[in-house]
């Protein structure tokens, strides 16, 4: 199920010559394209993450290829669906590594998905750049292996510190995705610096991704009278959980982190998110010129408001072109090492450095759903 957008003027005549694996420079077509693999959940229960990350990634790559390419030759990004599977991650993954042998590996969002297939490309030591998992064990399977965001120990306290500086709550029950590697450990920072800063974690409750009932785990969780409730999970569900929780009457925020961020979080839970809050890698309604600039493209461009994802699959895309530069050549190893000594790249979602356990240190801003839409809160610098 791949789909492979050429680009750059490259003709049928280029995709002839490129399956047959000759290996031409230069000629009529043009170079030959830097082949770089993208797997992503274009389908199934997280389809918009995969989407809006194959969309901000694409339209960095053609900003690029519109101004020469990469060491003189086109970027040519081959997108591999995993239709938000954990195991066809790891398939997807082998397929851009072995049939299309990619110079790099971009993906994926979920984390559980990026766990499943970072061992693929570490093993055939290609480097590969999740744009959005924030579980610290991505970067962790080894050193081909990097992350363009920050990591949930960060994301966990901020939410925390905000639960209890910002909102002044005492008591919070937490519903987290046990089947999901980003919500267990997001539920975990959590309950860790809450409970250091003096807060009670009245209920630990779970369900499992793709659940649509969620009142047992909530009518427990009432009855412990919390001050607010954390669902770090993903928007499918989120939205569900929301509305459950406010017809069995229980009226206080909802706090989650960027797994909510999904313009289908507003559409399933309709009026039952507003007044709720999570933390984000980026705000749409921020007044920084670089966002600005952003939302407005991709508006222009994909007739819609560009989500975290986005601007994380745009940076990624930034990120790599920059080290392909730098390394002045797609060898993987100089490939490795150039992405490893990023520093300072301009992003939309920050400025971005990687540090020595390849994650990117960035602040991250928390929202707050009002009036159908994400609305910037407050912005908390990295720790
Ligand atoms: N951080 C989430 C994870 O690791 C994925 C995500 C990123 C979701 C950004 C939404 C926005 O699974």
């Amino acid at each position: 199920m791949s789909r492979r957008w050429l680009v750059g003027g490259i003709g049928a005549i280029a995709v002839v010559a490129l399956a047959c694996g000759s290996g031409r420079e230069g000629g009529a077509a043009g170079p030959e394209p830097i082949q770089v693999g993208h797997y992503a959940s274009l389908t199934g229960d997280t389809a918009t993450f995969g989407q809006s990350t194959d969309r901000g990634l694409r339209m960095k790559i053609d900003e690029i290829n519109a101004a020469g390419g990469v060491l003189g030759r086109p970027i040519e990004i081959i997108t591999e669906d995993d239709r938000s599977i954990t195991e066809e991650a790891r398939s997807a993954a082998q397929k851009l590594l072995q049939r299309d042998q990619v110079v790099a590996l971009l993906g994926e969002v979920a984390s559980s998905r990026s766990l499943a297939a970072a061992p693929e490309a570490q093993r055939a030591r290609i480097p590969m750049i999740t744009p959005a998992s924030t579980n610290p064990k991505v970067t962790e399977v080894g050193d081909y292996i990097f992350r363009a965001c920050f990591i949930d120990p960060f994301q966990g306290a901020v939410m925390a510190k905000f639960a209890r500086e910002t909102l002044g709550a005492d008591r919070v029950a937490i519903l987290f995705d046990f089947k999901q590697d980003y919500s267990v450990g997001l539920a975990d920072f959590f309950r860790k610096t809450f409970e250091a800063s003096g807060g009670t974690i009245v209920a630990d409750e779970r369900y499992t991704s793709g659940d649509i009932e969620f009142r047992a785990q909530l009518t427990k969780i009432r009855a412990t009278k919390p001050d607010a409730i954390f669902v770090p999970g993903y928007y499918t569900e989120v939205g569900l959980i929301a509305k459950q929780a406010r017809e069995l009457g229980i009226d206080v925020p909802l706090l989650g982190g960027d797994g909510w961020d999904s313009s289908k979080t507003l559409e399933i839970g309709g009026k039952a998110v507003e007044g709720n809050y999570f933390s984000n890698h980026y705000a749409a309604d921020s007044d920084r010129p670089e966002v600005v600039a952003f939302v407005r493209a991709y508006r222009e461009r994909w007739g819609e408001t560009p989500d975290a994802m986005a601007v994380l699959g745009y940076d990624t895309g930034g990120i790599l072109a920059d080290a392909i530069a730098r390394a002045g050549s797609t060898d993987p190893e100089k490939l490795r090492d150039a992405i490893a000594a990023t520093r300072n790249y301009p992003g939309v979602s920050g400025t971005i450095s990687m540090d020595e356990n390849r994650n990117a240190r960035k602040d991250a801003v928390v929202m707050k759903i009002r009036d159908g839409a994400f609305r910037y809160e407050q912005t908390v610098p990295a720790f």
